[in-house]
């Protein structure tokens, strides 16, 4: 599907992001192993996270779906079967990460598989640890999917610097460590997002400048009775529209803010957006608040390196609001955007020179020069099948003086399969 995107005059209106996806498949996984039933409501109907059900279910799961509420009946962590057919995890790295550190620790016979941009996105990061933990775990050179997964003869607890800021990667290694008698130690320098942490209770104690986290099989895998809170990473959508329009006044609901997640709240406030938190409670285990955007001129930023993995899905939507600040705004040791769906950061060079943004791509990063009247040129904008490229793409396109169109629109489904309606309502 081709999506047309009109000019916006202003961007007006109350709306409540769709359940986050990060917390979804996790909250999945989770009850999947626990061994008690879990009723996990607001599960994302996004693309992403029903690759994670579906695996589940194949593994023999027993998953009721009504609505957006999810009952699962544990298998607990021995109980997963193994599936007749490979497992097939889309387009989602998180399924395959993730639901990837599971079977390998417990060590079930299967295949999984994944689309073309998840074939070529390496899974060495993760063959690597599990195979030292005693796993049997392969892909296809070494490095891709298809992964095949064996049974192993025992999970050995590992001590894991963490090599890369990735939370799939910590997750994975913890996930396989609940399998191992001896405990696995993940120790992450740089803090990423802690979901995992958070809803398996892991215990986890200050390390140097970052933490050391601990699983093993002594940890009780709870039941996950909670509701999912808004999706951050899309909502950062609506922070960045509502920041770049003249008039603007947009109230999103609900919104999760844990902290290693909203980094690109903190950046966009320090470049001067009008962005106020209010109604700050729970949702779980996560803190939610309502997020109002207001206009106000933005300032360039070099943003600091050390906030890249907690504002990584966000790094695009951030790219479009620098296009819209006074001056030169820099982004480095950015290096992973390479690896996500597509390669984010060529992806981005090309949507912002497309639109006639002045930007010079970096190794690791990007620069950026802004200007407050920017008028982005009417376009034809390529979305690489990315879901984040798409919504940036449109985004960016709110503020041009003319029509423009996203290609492949409907990759939005990924994460945010409401994206497009959302944007019809909120705009005037
Ligand atoms: C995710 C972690 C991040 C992020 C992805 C979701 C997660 O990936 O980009 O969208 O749910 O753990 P990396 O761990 O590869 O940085």
């Amino acid at each position: 599907m081709t999506q047309k995107v009109s000019p916006v005059k202003k961007l007006t209106g109350n709306l409540t992001p769709p359940p986050d996806k990060s917390i979804s498949h996790r909250s999945a996984l989770f009850a999947a192993i626990s061994e008690e039933e879990s009723l996990i409501h607001n599960y994302s109907d996004a693309a992403d996270p029903a690759s994670t059900l579906k695996c589940l279910a194949q593994l023999g799961v027993q998953i009721e779906k009504n609505g957006s509420t999810v009952r699962i009946s544990g298998a607990g962590r021995n109980g997963l079967q193994k599936p007749d057919q490979p497992l097939d995890c889309g387009n989602s790295g998180t399924t395959m990460r993730l639901l990837g550190g599971i079977l390998a620790g417990a060590g079930v016979d299967c295949t999984m598989i994944g689309d073309e941009s998840l074939s070529s996105r390496t899974m060495k990061r993760i063959i690597d640890p599990l195979t030292r933990m005693g796993c049997s775990i392969t892909g296809r050179d070494g490095s891709y999917a298809p992964l095949n997964v064996r049974p192993n003869n025992g999970v050995q607890g590992i001590r894991f610097p963490l090599p890369i800021a990735s939370a799939q990667l910590k997750s994975a290694v913890l996930l396989t460590g609940l399998f191992g008698e001896k405990p696995t130690e993940v120790i992450e320098s740089t803090l990423s997002r802690d979901h995992t942490e958070r809803l398996l209770e892991l215990q986890s104690e200050p390390y140097g400048t970052g933490k050391l986290i601990r699983s093993s099989l002594d940890d009780t895998i709870p039941a996950q009775n909670y509701s999912v809170p808004g999706d951050f990473s899309a909502a950062a959508f609506w922070l960045v529209a509502g920041s770049i329009q003249p008039e603007t006044n947009v109230h999103l609901s609900q919104v999760g803010i844990n902290p290693s997640r909203i980094a690109a709240y903190q950046v966009l406030l320090e470049m001067g957006a009008n962005i106020q938190k209010e109604n700050e409670t729970t949702a779980g285990k996560e803190p939610v608040a309502d997020l109002t955007i207001k206009p106000s001129a933005l300032s360039p930023i070099e943003l600091d390196p050390a906030l890249v993995p907690n504002c990584i899905d966000e790094l695009p939507i951030l790219m479009v609001a620098m296009c819209f600040a006074e001056g030169t705004s820099v982004i480095s040791g950015a290096e992973e955007l390479r690896h996500k769906e597509t390669d984010r950061l060529s992806a981005m060079a090309e949507i912002l020179t497309l639109s006639g943004a002045s930007t010079e791509i970096k190794k690791d990063g990007i620069i950026i020069h802004g200007q407050p009247d920017f008028i982005p040129r009417p376009s034809l904008y390529p979305s690489y099948h990315d879901h984040r490229m798409a919504m940036a793409a449109a985004v960016l396109a709110t503020r041009s003086n003319g029509v423009s169109k996203i290609k492949d629109a409907d990759c939005t489904d990924i994460s945010y399969p409401e994206f497009w309606d959302h944007l019809l309502n909120l705009s005037h």
